[in-house]
């Protein structure tokens, strides 16, 4: 998705501006551009393509930038018209005094796009993020606040924008609705973004802004009004993620980093939440007691990609350990199919990010309804965690790479102790809840066990790389592993991977196995175990080839397959954790072998802040 950071104090602005959108790389994007106050006017430069290419402009056409002035930069992700130069943001209005940078969706600007060409407003690229900057310029009498006001009153869809005048040298006004913005209060400097990535570095302190807030922004102050100008205080907060933390710490990528930092991930996702005497969990961010706990007679998890994959494994944990009923619906259904939710409904929003726009406008939709709503995140103050407002926070540390890792690990920790928490005030015994918590314990140490046969893993991945065709397969809580597993592939090696239930294969897909098509079988020793093994037989007579995932010490499994990747023994609900670790493994070498863009997959946005 697109990227946003802005930049006014007493440093030079374009090396903060373009170090900014680098940190927001990750998020996936196609064109970038800055603008800068200079010379009583703006000046742009934008190209499509990565920093690099923006860099490269730069350097042969360098911006005559006034020092201290208000600047803005933009990593556009396409939505209204290709990857252009002329599409790429910062845009101006038609007379090039005002310039802004937009993130989201402007669903009404067909109409007012005609409605200021009759105007007599021209537009220069195919954009709807254009129709902001014409119509601020629209409305503007000398009050730029009131400017972007008025428009905002006028423009639907979800946006977060950054704004310059040439009027108004020392600020920047930024606002938003449905999609965030973050500022950062520094020493004699202010820097504004659409992710506190961008700001981390220059200093912790960091505002954010709710929907329909408006921010002036200057060097040495921050003043945010409502949109109909009440002013509003919002606090400062202190974020604790340094710049170390979201660097690749000497890996080749991101998502490699990510994966092997899951036991410390995980450890941090666990720290002081198991409580070892009751064998039950402390999760006080749920801010709900045994009484209010025991009120809740279904559980619904809206959530998209991996995080609903994690909330499927979660399903599970909730109905057999808790005996509560629970169903996971893709987050953007769960908001147009008018589900059957009450006060005794609990909704559990999933998401890494925070940001993800159907979830959100899930949560939105279940606390309508009335229903009790908690989020699961992971970025701190993101705006699911914050609409939520309570819940539990992941703890994982910076997830940079597109593709889901350490996260979908962590949630499903995070979900399991969730059920466990649950399941003490239903009809989990003492002694059961204190032998799972002394497993939940061991976990990363666990999952250290698999990342030892990365080489393995690697070996593996190099003799099937070149396969276009994938299949993966599970039963119980490791039929959601198998869908993540065939996500991973898919995102990040351009393989066609499908994940199915092992059962399920022989209903139709099983017409196209043949030997130049892998099937991962999740074969560890849990519940449905021997019927998976019948699975991996007919794949076999198909002359498929057979990787397998399995319990150490199953000597059996090894006249099943030739390809064994050995996971510990461990609770059977602690192996959707573990084996996806083989999974997310295998999906990277793979990748790394077929040369793909890793952290930032083709056509792929970190987090997807547009329906
Ligand atoms: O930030 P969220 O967890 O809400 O993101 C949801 C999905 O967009 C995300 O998990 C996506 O599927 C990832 N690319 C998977 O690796």
């Amino acid at each position: 998705m697109c990227g946003i950071v802005g930049y006014i104090g007493s440093n030079e602005a374009l090396p903060i501006l373009l170090a900014g959108l680098r940190r927001l790389e990750y998020r996936g994007y196609d064109s970038a551009g800055v603008g800068v106050l200079a010379n009583g006017g703006i000046e742009l430069r934008r190209t499509a393509g990565k920093i690099d290419n923006l860099q490269a402009l730069l350097d042969e056409e360098p911006l005559s930038e006034d020092e201290h002035k208000a600047s803005i930069a933009h990593t556009r992700w396409a939505t209204h018209g290709p990857p252009t130069t002329q599409n790429a943001h910062p845009h101006l209005d038609h007379t090039a005094e005002i310039a802004c940078v937009h993130n989201g969706i402007i669903e009404n600007s067909r109409q007012i796009r005609d409605q200021l060409e009759r105007d007599g407003h021209t537009f220069s690229s195919e954009t709807d993020s254009e129709v902001i900057p014409q119509l601020i310029k629209a409305f503007y009498e000398g009050d730029l606040v009131a400017a972007v006001a008025a428009s905002m009153n006028r423009l639907e869809g979800a946006y977060g924008i950054a704004v310059i005048s040439k009027d108004h040298p020392d600020e920047i006004i930024v606002a938003r609705r449905g999609s965030p913005i973050v500022i950062g209060v520094g020493e004699g400097e202010s820097i504004v973004a659409s992710d506190v990535s961008a700001i981390v570095g220059h200093t912790a302190q960091v505002m954010f802004l709710e929907d329909d807030d408006i921010a002036v922004v200057k060097s040495d102050s921050v003043e945010v009004r409502s949109i109909d100008n009440v002013p509003i205080d919002r606090r400062v907060t202190e974020i604790d993620w340094d710049v170390g933390a979201i660097q690749k710490g000497g890996h080749e990528h991101f998502m490699l980093k990510e994966i092997l930092e899951q036991p410390e991930a995980l450890q941090n996702t666990i720290r002081g939440r198991l409580d070892h005497r009751q064998g039950t969990a402390i999760l006080s961010g749920l801010n709900m007691g045994p009484v209010d706990l025991a009120t809740v007679q279904r559980i619904v998890i809206a959530a998209c990609g991996t995080s609903m994959h994690a909330g499927m494994v979660s399903e599970y944990f909730f109905e057999d350990l808790a005996a509560i009923p629970a169903e996971v619906e893709q987050a953007a259904e769960f908001r147009y199919r008018n589900p059957i939710i009450d006060h005794n409904t609990l909704v559990i929003c999933i998401s890494q990010s925070g940001e993800t726009a159907d979830t959100l406008a899930a949560l939105r939709e279940a606390q309508t309804k009335g229903a009790q709503v908690v989020g699961l995140c992971n970025v701190v103050g993101s705006t699911i965690a914050r609409e939520a407002g309570r819940g539990i926070y992941l703890h994982a540390g910076p997830e940079i790479g597109v593709a889901s890792t350490k996260a979908f690990t962590c949630q499903v920790t995070a979900l399991l102790m969730m059920a466990m928490k649950f399941a003490r005030t239903r009809r989990m015994t003492r002694s059961d809840g204190v032998a799972l918590a002394e497993e939940i314990e061991k976990l990363p140490d666990f999952v250290q066990v698999v990342l030892d046969q990365a080489p393995r893993i690697e070996e593996i991945s190099k003799r099937w790389s070149k396969s276009d065709d994938w299949f993966f397969i599970g039963r119980g809580c490791l039929y959601p592993v198998a869908l993540e597993g065939a996500l991973k592939l898919k995102e990040i090696s351009y393989a066609h991977a499908e994940g199915y239930h092992a059962a399920e294969l022989k209903h139709g897909p099983i017409a196209l196995l043949q030997d130049d098509v892998p099937v991962v079988a999740l074969a560890n020793d849990v519940p449905g175990r021997s019927k998976t093994l019948a699975n991996i037989q007919e794949c076999r007579a198909r002359h498929a080839p057979v990787i397998v995932t399995a319990t150490e010490g199953d000597e059996e499994i090894e006249s099943y397959a030739e390809d064994i990747i050995w996971i510990p023994r461990t609770h059977h609900f602690l192996t959707s954790v573990t084996t996806v670790i083989a999974l997310q493994l295998l999906a990277y070498y793979i990748a790394r072998e077929r040369d793909c863009e890793i952290d930032q997959p083709r056509n792929l946005a970190k987090s997807v802040t547009v329906e």
